[in-house]
Parts: C-alpha cells; structure tokens; sequence
C-alpha cells in the first residue's frame, strides 16, 4: 500500500493506473462500516484509494472537530488488511488554498434536516469531496447510506455539474444490538450507550408498522417520538428518496431519519423502506 500525502502526487500516481479506481473518503477512525465500503470497492475495482482527512471546513465553529477521533496507525493497518492500494492522506494546507473557488451546496435540500441543524455542514462537505473526486478521478465512489442526505447532496453534484464517477450507495453496519456504527460512538458512556440504542429501536418499530399496514407519516413519527423521549432529539422525519417530505408512506421509496442528542453526542440514523 502506498501512503501519499500531497494532492498533485496522488494525481500523477493515479493517471498511470490501468482498469477501474474504486474510491472510499472517509474522516478515519475506521470501523467495520468504513471497512464495508473499502471490501465492496475492493471486490468491484482494479485499483482501490482511501482517503483519511479530517475536513475542518465540514465542522461548525463549536463541533467536535478538535475532539474528533483520529487513530493514523489503526487506520494505515486496517487499509493494510484490506488490500487498499493507496492510502491518501492529505495536510489542510496541501488540500486547501486561503482563498478559493467554494461549493454551496443547493439552497433548500442543502438547509433541510442535518442543513438545518448544522447549517453550512453541507457546503464543507461538497467543498472537500469535489476536490476529493477531482484529484482521484475514480470510476466508482463509495458512500454509506448511515449518512443519507449527504449522499443524497453528493449525487445531485455528481449530476449538477456533469461529473463522470459512478456514485455507489452502501448498506448502514450496525452493531449486535442494532446501533449504527460511527466514529462518534467512542464519545458515548456506558449509560449513553444503552440510551442510545433507542435510536435504533424507534427506527425498527417504524418498519415494523409500516409492515402492518400503517402508512401515515404522523402516526409513525408520533410513536417515533414516543420511544425517543429519554433523548434530546433535534428531528425525526420521513421522506421520499428526493428529500421530500412525505404524508403517507411510499414503499421503496422512503427514508426515515432521526438525529438525536445523547449526552453531548449527536448521533444520526435512519432506515431506508
Ligand atoms: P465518515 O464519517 O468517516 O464516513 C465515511 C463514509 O463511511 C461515508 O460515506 C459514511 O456514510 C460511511 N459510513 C459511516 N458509518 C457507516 C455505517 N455504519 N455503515 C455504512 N457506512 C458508513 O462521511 C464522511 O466521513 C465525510 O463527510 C466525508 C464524505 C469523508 C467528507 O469529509
């Protein structure tokens, strides 16, 4: 595996490759949902690239960008493990300029939801991955679904601005009793571990009533609701695919996510039907 920490090296290294770049970002503190991601661009790809950066410009002033797990060796060994072929690695300074060109992501689904509690979050986001897709130039990118509006905002780029890279959407990994796994998980007690798992059950006691038939948006998110009572939850919402909010149900064609506070630690989930 090679380790590459300059943008314009990463570029010439890659221009040399023959067959498929399969691309995985990430912001490491990589877990089995990341390594989900790396395993699928490994089996589809030639030529596999993980990119670990801590991107400041996604952190709103207050966030937990200091805090922010950061785990280089871990992450070196596990890429490493599976067989990534390049590892990039990037300075701020190397990646950013003091002043330069900036994305704003689209005014209402960008300001929507996670936009809307963390307004400006999703222009850092597209900011570091348009410079992400542009220096690697990959054939497949691979996305989680766990965060389903930033995929969601990174495909209608793709498609906004013409670019030429497939987007792959990859199943949420969960832990045993069924919280999604994150970087963030490492903040939260034992307490809030247990509280947390709440998030998860309110997200299966939806499916589960839409499996019996109830198909109206109130009545979900009000039992919802119910079950997150313990937690400070900052929105539940069901939409269709597009970030529409929906009154009744569509299947195969709705998202139900929920962001939450435990503790201090904000947590998103959410359940694709
Ligand atoms: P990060 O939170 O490190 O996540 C990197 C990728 O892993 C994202 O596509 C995310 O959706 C996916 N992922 C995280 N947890 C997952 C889980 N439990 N199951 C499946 N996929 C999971 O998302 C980011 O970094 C950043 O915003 C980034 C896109 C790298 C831009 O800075």
């Amino acid at each position: 595996m090679r380790i590459v920490q300059h943008p314009i090296e990463l570029k010439k290294e890659l221009k040399n490759v023959k067959g498929s770049i399969g691309f995985v970002p990430t912001m490491g503190a990589l877990h089995e949902g990341h390594l989900s991601l790396i395993k699928k661009a490994r089996d589809e790809n030639d030529v596999v690239v993980v990119s670990i950066f801590v991107n400041p410009t996604q952190f709103l002033p207050g966030e937990d960008f200091n805090k922010y797990p950061r785990k280089l060796e871990a992450d070196i060994k596990l890429c490493e493990l599976a067989k990534v072929d390049f590892l990039f690695t990037p300075n701020i300074d190397d990646i950013y300029d003091k002043d330069e060109v900036l994305i704003k992501a689209p005014n209402i689904k960008g300001y929507i939801l996670e936009g809307f509690n963390r307004p400006g979050h999703f222009d850092g986001v597209l900011q570091i991955v348009n410079k992400l897709l542009n220096i690697v130039n990959p054939t497949n990118a691979y996305f989680g679904k766990k965060d389903a509006q930033q995929l969601y905002l990174i495909k209608k780029m793709v498609n906004n601005f013409y670019m030429d890279v497939n987007i792959v959407e990859c199943d949420i990994i969960r832990e045993k009793d069924g919280l999604a796994m994150s970087s963030r998980n490492v903040y939260l007690n034992d307490e809030e571990r247990q509280k947390a798992l709440l998030i998860s059950k309110s997200l299966k006691r939806a499916a589960k009533l839409i499996m019996q038939g109830v198909m109206n948006v109130q009545d979900i998110k009000s039992e919802m609701l119910n079950i997150l009572k313990p937690l400070d939850v900052e929105y539940v919402e069901i939409v269709n695919r597009n970030f529409d909010k929906l009154d009744k149900i569509e299947i195969d064609y709705t998202i139900i996510l929920v962001a939450a506070k435990v503790g201090t630690t904000r947590l998103i989930d959410n359940i694709w039907i």
